[in-house]
């Protein structure tokens, strides 16, 4: 029988991308998603990919009645990927009480459940945010590197999302988990299927890169290019979603598998390489022919300068490493952005 996991926020960017790849490893998936900031068409998506309809319930994980619900309907369960959260770093800071209580009630619901009805693993989404600005010389930074004071609420709730699972793993529950740190998680599927759907102004680089490509947006604002790196923009290690989609199938199988060797276990997931804001302008121009245009202009409150990932701790252990190129995860960005001109989304 095949084993079968739950996938909250599996219809978001990362989480439908992972869908895809639980579903060609062999897995049954079953998704939670309260649509919040993603469409329910994106489960036809999934399935035009791989021939198989994930199953979905559109429930909000806040909701403890309605998880356990579907987990007493669906039978038993190998693991959990937990994504469903709120995600926008600025409407953190407007709204804190929000983010606190939807994405810490759901994870505290969602590792309950994963107690509850036996499961073997629990895979949890943090960030590269929890290493805030590396010191001097600290790149790439590896998962012993300090955690600092976090720059926004919703950086904050993945440190103590990171906290709550290490009390609850010590207090001895019968489940363990991977916490997957992830870099700048950026481009599509191949197909052009699924991809990312940003809602309102793109506030990260690339959906606004392609978007002011297809002349939905004038021009492109680069936040600063007085920074201390090469050519005084900002450095971040952008990894392909599929590459990162991938690295889920292996640390849930490393925990369903038995072979864990800690009871949390963490991994930095991103390419190892640091590129530029401006390159990474360029770098679309060579994988697609548009120059984007772009004027530069002041920072951006609490950017940080440069950060990208010692990711070989995640290629020895869980034997998962980021293999797309960056011209071709930004070919695919565009290609899905040509998509949804061609269906009349945007
Ligand atoms: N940038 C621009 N113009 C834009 C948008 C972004 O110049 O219109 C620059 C930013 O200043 C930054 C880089 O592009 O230097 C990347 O910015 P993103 O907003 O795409 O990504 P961030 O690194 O700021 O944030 C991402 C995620 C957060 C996560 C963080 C961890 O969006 O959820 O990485 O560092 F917390």
């Amino acid at each position: 029988m095949k084993n079968k996991i739950v996938l909250t926020g599996g219809c978001g960017f990362i989480g439908s991308h992972t869908c895809v790849e639980l579903q060609n490893a062999g897995y049954d998936v079953v998704i939670f998603d309260n649509l919040s900031n993603s469409e329910a068409a994106v489960v036809e998506g999934i399935e035009k990919i791989t021939g198989t309809r994930p199953i979905f319930y559109q429930i909000d994980c806040t909701d403890k009645a309605a998880v356990y619900q579907a987990f007493q309907k669906e039978g038993p369960i190998a693991g959990v990927i937990h994504f469903a959260a709120s995600k926008a770093v600025g409407e953190s800071v407007v709204k804190p009480l929000l983010y606190y209580r939807n994405n810490l009630t759901s994870l505290m619901n969602m590792l309950e459940a994963a107690n509850d009805f036996h499961l073997k693993g629990f895979v949890f989404s943090s960030s590269c945010t929890v290493y805030g600005e590396p010191d001097e010389g600290r790149n790439p930074v590896d998962e012993t590197a300090p955690i600092k004071p976090a720059m926004s609420p919703y950086g904050n709730t993945k440190q103590i999302a990171e906290e709550i699972i290490r009390d609850i793993e010590n207090a001895g529950v019968d489940f363990k988990t991977i916490i997957l740190r992830y870099f700048n998680p950026i481009g599509a599927h191949p197909t052009a299927e699924i991809g990312e759907l940003p809602r309102g102004v793109p506030q990260n680089l690339l959906p606004y890169i392609c978007q002011t490509a297809m002349g939905i947006r004038k021009e492109l604002s680069v936040f600063g290019d007085d920074y201390n790196t090469p050519d005084g923009s900002c450095i971040r290690d952008y990894i392909d979603v599929c590459d990162l989609a991938k690295a889920h199938v292996c640390a849930l199988n490393r925990m369903v598998e038995g072979k864990s060797q800690d009871k949390v276990e963490y991994f930095n997931l991103g390419t190892g390489s640091g590129v530029s804001v401006l390159e990474l302008i360029n770098t679309f121009k060579e994988a697609t022919g548009i120059a984007v245009p772009y004027k530069i202009v002041g920072r951006r409150a609490g950017d940080i300068e440069k950060i990208w990932g010692c990711v070989d701790k995640a290629n020895n252990v869980l034997g998962w490493k980021a293999q797309v190129p960056l011209k071709e995860t930004l070919a695919n960005a565009w290609r899905w952005q040509e998509n949804l001109r061609k269906k009349g989304v945007m």
